[in-house]
C-alpha cells in the first residue's frame, strides 16, 4: 500500500517532479517511479533503483517498456544503498527528488539509505527526499524512526512528516491494514 499512497501525494502534487531529475530507491516493482516519469516530460531522468536482481532482471525493464513504448523512458539501475554512490553519482549525477516507498523497515539499513540520500540528493534548496514509512510493529516501541531522527542529523539532513489526511489511498490502507504509514521528507540543512 504504501507505494499507492506516495503515487497518490505525487499525483496530487507533480510539479515536485515535473521536469527534474528522479530517483527512487528500492524500488521493488517500481510503481512510484513509474508515477513520477508519467508526470514528467522528460521520463528519461528518472532512474529506478534496487539491489534486487530478480527485480531489475525483468519485473521493471518490462513496465518500463510496456509503460513508455518510445525512446525518451525511465532507466532502471543496480543500487545498493550506501555502496559505490560515488561510481552511480558519475553516471547519472545527482537528483532533485528521491523517493522511496517502504524502504525503511530494519534498523541497520536506515544509515545506508539516509548516506546514500545525502551523497545522491542535489543541493537545491527544494531537493528532497520523500518516503513512506510503514508502522507495522504497533505494539511494540519503534526504535527505527529514532534512528532514522539519529542518521538524518548525522548526515545533516532535516526530517518533517507530511500529513496525509487528504490522500484517499491513506485512507483505504487505514480500513484494510493493521499498521499506521507516516509520509516523511528529508532535505539538505540549510
Ligand atoms: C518492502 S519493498 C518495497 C518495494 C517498493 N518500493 C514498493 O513499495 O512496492 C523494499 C525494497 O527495497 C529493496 N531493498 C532492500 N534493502 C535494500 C538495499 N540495502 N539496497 C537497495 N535496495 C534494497 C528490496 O529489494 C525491495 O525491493
Amino acid at each position: 500500500m504504501s507505494h499507492h499512497i506516495l503515487s497518490r501525494y505525487l499525483l496530487d502534487n507533480p510539479s515536485m517532479v515535473r521536469d527534474v531529475p528522479v530517483l527512487e530507491l528500492g524500488c521493488g516493482p517500481g510503481l512510484t517511479g513509474l508515477v513520477a516519469a508519467r508526470l514528467t516530460s522528460h521520463p528519461g531522468r528518472v532512474v529506478l533503483t534496487d539491489h534486487c536482481h530478480l527485480v531489475l532482471g525483468e519485473l521493471v525493464p518490462r513496465s518500463i517498456q510496456h509503460n513508455f513504448p518510445n525512446s525518451d523512458r525511465p532507466k532502471c539501475a543496480y543500487l545498493h544503498w550506501g555502496s559505490d554512490l560515488p561510481a552511480f553519482q558519475q553516471k547519472y549525477g545527482r537528483f532533485d527528488v528521491i523517493l522511496g516507498a517502504d524502504v525503511i523497515y530494519w534498523t541497520e539499513y536506515v544509515e545506508p539509505l539516509l548516506q546514500t540520500v545525502s551523497e545522491l540528493l542535489s543541493a537545491k534548496p527544494s531537493s528532497c527526499f520523500l518516503t513512506i514509512y510503514e508502522e507495522r510493529y504497533l505494539k511494540a516501541p519503534d526504535t527505527t524512526v529514532p534512528e532514522m531522527l539519529n542518521v538524518a542529523h548525522k548526515y545533516n539532513l532535516t526530517c518533517s512528516s507530511i500529513s496525509l489526511d487528504n490522500n484517499p489511498e491513506y485512507q483505504e490502507a487505514r480500513k484494510q491494514e493493521k499498521c499506521d504509514f507516516k509520509l516523511y521528507i528529508f532535505k539538505h540543512k540549510s
